[in-house]
């Protein structure tokens, strides 16, 4: 559920027509949606009423300040996976005590900032890792509080891109090596195991495979009980999926929560939960506008002014983008058969192929849906253009809160070395 809906035949993000932004603020932008941010974190939260639950928002999803401070008032806590999302988490006033460390690198500095700020957890996704990380914390004389990644070998996913859990990925450990691992911890200065963490994809739309996981680290949590580690918490990621077309039909927060309580029930355990597409994915869009058309055979292209550096989700997963004109349309409206494309020199820079559209001509706008998660966050300056701006929508208001850079500020960071001037 979202709110972008067409009021008096405009596209509107809450009360706020999209082309009134469109025309203050220039394209392409991104569009978030405050009341949608907060109702997708309400769900998630109610669905698992009643359970000692952290909903840890995966920054990397969009880690936008104005938006994580959206989702910080709802109370949700983050996960991250560098410092600077660390840095960001605090920044948008999420507490340390909320905030858990994921990802298969982090360095030295990584874990001293993160130790200094007293975080949650960390998720160790190595032997090398926990040995470097209790290193770092002993010289502090600090002590980690450290969850294990383990891989259950199973694949779920909405693509091979984005699937985490088979054995082979590189992430968290095989599972055979698991209980080593924790033994190890036990011995190890600066670390204590607290919990046991898996993450198995992204854009998930059945529950079963996540089922199979979830029970998998039940087993491992009882066998590491039994061997005496006080494993309190279990982290069960993120990846649950989202409608990206209208047909698509992810399972509802409260079936996924339900199972969830079904594995972990009388096991007395706080369950983390590292959502950041079901949160963000749906309360985006990206604005954009039509520059040209262009004839091809049995289709046209249509140029727009967004390329794949704002929106990359569909070059590098082939994923699908529903486009709303920010003008509705009649429904016996002449339509077009359309490949939408960017102005980026790369064939990838393809939006959708052979996509029926309402005719669209130079200067009128199309949003592209479903572009919260992951879109602004993935973006770039290839071709030198500017990242997209970014507003944030919350009720008849809109703020930006993030604002296109010059090229002046695009430039900054680079200098001509000395036998060039
Ligand atoms: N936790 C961990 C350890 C993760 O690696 C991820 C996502 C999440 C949580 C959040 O997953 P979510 O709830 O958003 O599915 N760029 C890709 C998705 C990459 C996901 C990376 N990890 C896309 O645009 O589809």
């Amino acid at each position: 559920m979202h709110h972008f809906h067409y009021v008096n035949g405009r596209l509107h993000c809450e009360d706020v027509s999209l082309d009134a932004i469109a025309d203050a603020v220039g394209t392409p932008v991104y569009v978030y949606s405050s009341a949608t941010l907060r109702r997708h974190a309400r769900v998630i939260a109610a669905a698992f009423e009643g359970m000692d639950c952290l909903i840890a928002y995966s920054v990397k999803a969009n880690g936008n300040l104005g938006v994580l401070k959206t989702l910080a008032a709802e109370g949700c806590g983050a996960d991250v996976v560098s410092g600077g999302e660390l840095k960001r988490a605090r920044a948008a006033g999420i507490p340390a005590s909320q905030i858990v460390f994921s990802g298969v690198g982090k360095t030295r500095d990584e874990m001293r900032l993160a130790l200094s700020e007293s975080i949650h957890q960390f998720n160790v996704e190595s032997e090398a890792e926990l040995e470097v990380l209790a290193e770092v914390a002993s010289k502090m004389g600090a002590t980690a509080s450290v969850a294990v990644r383990v891989n259950p070998d199973v694949a779920a996913g909405g693509h091979p891109n984005i699937s985490t859990g088979k054995a082979g990925d590189k992430f968290g450990v095989p599972w055979e090596d698991a209980d080593a691992l924790y033994d190890k911890i036990a011995r190890l200065e600066g670390v204590e195991a607290v919990g046991v963490d898996v993450h198995i994809g992204s854009q998930i739309d059945e529950i079963a495979p996540m089922r199979a996981a979830f029970e998998r680290v039940m087993t491992l949590v009882r066998g590491l009980r039994e061997k005496g580690h006080a494993i309190s918490r279990v982290d069960l990621g993120g990846g649950l999926g989202i409608p990206y077309r209208e047909t698509d039909d992810p399972p509802p927060p409260a079936d996924y929560a339900n199972m969830i309580r079904e594995v972990t029930e009388g096991m007395g355990l706080q369950v983390i939960l590292e959502p950041g597409r079901v949160i963000a994915g749906n309360a985006g869009v990206l604005v954009t506008e039509a520059l040209y058309r262009k004839p091809a055979p049995k289709r046209e292209f249509l140029i727009v002014d967004a390329g794949m550096n704002d929106l990359m989700r569909p070059a590098l997963y082939q994923a699908h983008h529903d486009f709303l004109p920010l003008k509705e349309r009649a429904a016996d409206a002449p339509r077009m058969r359309y490949d939408v494309v960017g102005p980026i020199c790369e064939s990838t820079d393809k939006f959708a192929a052979e996509r029926e559209l309402p005719v669209m001509e130079p200067g009128d706008r199309l949003a592209m849906m479903s572009a919260g998660a992951y879109g602004a966050a993935l973006s770039s300056q290839y071709n030198a253009r500017p990242l997209a701006a970014e507003v944030l929508v919350d009720g008849d208001q809109f703020a930006v809160v993030r604002r296109r850079p010059s090229f002046e500020e695009m430039v900054a960071l680079e200098t001509f070395p000395d036998w060039l001037t």
